[in-house]
């Protein structure tokens, strides 16, 4: 088979490093890629949203299976645009992408089919807005309704900062058309994790569960990153936390789109609060996770490939997954000064040696191969390095043992990375 995977960050790497394990790949490519993928892959020179060249490069090259990273290609409708060609491609259609790609489509398809998450208005008049705020008590989340890479949640702990973020996202238009809309939601409080299922439309397969670390300092201090690592499995979501999401968020999502008549294919990503009430969804993404991927991937024992056919082909039923017990944690080496501005370009020493520490796997994120061959930085975050352990202690240690070899100018990581889920019995 030839296999196309979209996309450049570490959560690519990992689809990559993954798909090229299975037998029934002949012949791998990345677009774009990173310095990292093109160990493992042909690198292709076609930006993960520029749909049109994807589609074409696709039917040239009689590409068997198409894996989307990225939320932006999916939101634009690139599933359907592949389908209309005939082309294999894993993935939700562009209106069920509407889950990631709209706040206000996916609260009120939670509201709908009765999904635990909180309660919410949705706004389309910064006046009515505000006299909204002045009406609830604090802390308010406000919610841009469109794609604003991360950065359109912001959390309120006073009414100042509410008025202010509706100024920023409806009259200042700071993210664009994806503040036209907002949601102004209640606060839930609690501990987050992650919980990723395939679908192929009416079966789904949940992955083992993970936890992110999105702010950039230890203790969960700083501005919001794209992720500075990760570790799986979750304890906060182990056990009857797990049980309950399925039942509660998962399954009737899956099940309650199926009988609208609009199936969703693909991964779906429920972001998890697990308040005193039990679990409530904070966010969906349409797509793997990113860094969760990175410790999600090497635990998984089933070819993924065959997975990614069998969602396509509405078999997942057939599927017996099969899952390496031991817990992984992965630590993500940044450029000094990310998510603020930073420097590119930065020569990377040390990753043999950081990929000769047992069990352990560096997938590439920022980073290029250098005119003189040499791997050097290109991004905010640079590498996820990675590793399975006997317990999660020993994942996070050989982790770490892994980072202490690599080395290049003004490199950052977090020192924590699962320290959180040390306390609790894995
Ligand atoms: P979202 O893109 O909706 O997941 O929001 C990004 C982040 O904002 C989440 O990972 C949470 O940390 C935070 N967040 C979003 N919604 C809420 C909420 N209702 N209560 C508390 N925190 C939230
Ligand atoms: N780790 C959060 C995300 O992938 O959106």
């Amino acid at each position: 088979m030839k296999v196309l995977v979209i996309g450049s960050g570490g959560r690519e790497h990992a689809l990559c490093w993954k798909i090229a394990q299975s037998v029934k790949v002949k012949k791998l490519y990345c677009a774009p890629g990173n310095g990292g993928i093109a160990q493992s892959a042909q690198i292709i020179d076609i930006k993960a949203d520029d749909v049109n060249r994807l589609v074409d490069f696709a039917s040239q090259e009689r590409i068997d299976l198409t894996i989307v990273g990225p939320e932006v290609p999916l939101v634009a409708g690139i599933v359907d645009r592949f389908l209309d060609k005939g082309l294999k491609v894993f993935g939700p259609s562009k209106d069920m992408a509407r889950l990631e790609g709209s706040k206000v489509f996916a609260k009120e398809a939670m509201r709908r089919l009765g999904v635990p998450t909180a309660d919410f208005k949705m706004f389309l008049d910064a006046k009515e807005a505000h006299n909204y705020i002045e009406e609830r008590s604090t802390p308010l989340v406000i919610k841009a309704d469109g794609l604003a890479a991360g950065k359109g949640v912001i959390v309120c702990k006073a009414k100042e900062e509410a008025h202010d973020a509706i100024k920023r996202i409806m009259e200042d238009n700071e993210f664009g058309l994806a503040g036209d809309k907002v949601v102004i939601e209640d606060c839930l409080i609690g501990e987050e994790a992650s919980i990723m299922v395939v679908s192929d439309g009416k079966n789904f397969i949940p992955l083992v569960s993970s936890q992110d670390h999105k702010r950039i300092f230890d203790g969960d201090k700083g501005p919001n990153t794209g992720g500075m690592g990760a570790y799986s499995p979750a304890p906060v979501v182990e056990g009857e936390n797990f049980k309950r999401s399925i039942n509660e968020i998962i399954k009737p999502m899956i099940l309650g789109l199926a009988k609208e008549g609009t199936p969703f294919k693909g991964i779906l990503y429920a972001g998890i609060m697990i308040t005193e009430d039990g679990p409530k969804t904070l966010e969906f993404n349409v797509r793997f996770g990113d860094p969760e991927t990175q410790a999600v991937l090497p635990r998984m024992k089933t070819d993924l490939v065959e997975l990614t056919e069998a969602s396509i082909d509405g078999t997942l039923d057939k599927i017996k997954m099969s899952w390496d017990d031991r817990p992984c944690a992965c630590v993500v080496v940044a450029s000094g000064g990310y998510p603020g501005p930073y420097r590119k370009g930065k020569e990377i020493e040390g990753l043999k040696g950081a990929s000769g520490i047992k069990d352990a796997v560096v997938f590439h994120a920022g980073t290029r191969v250098s005119e003189d061959g040499k791997i050097v930085t290109s991004g905010g975050r640079v590498l996820g390095v990675t590793a399975l352990g006997e317990t999660l202690e020993e994942a996070v240690k050989r982790s770490y043992e892994a980072v202490s070899k690599i080395k290049f100018d003004k490199m950052y990581y977090r020192k924590d990375i699962a320290q959180k889920a040390f306390a609790k019995k894995v």
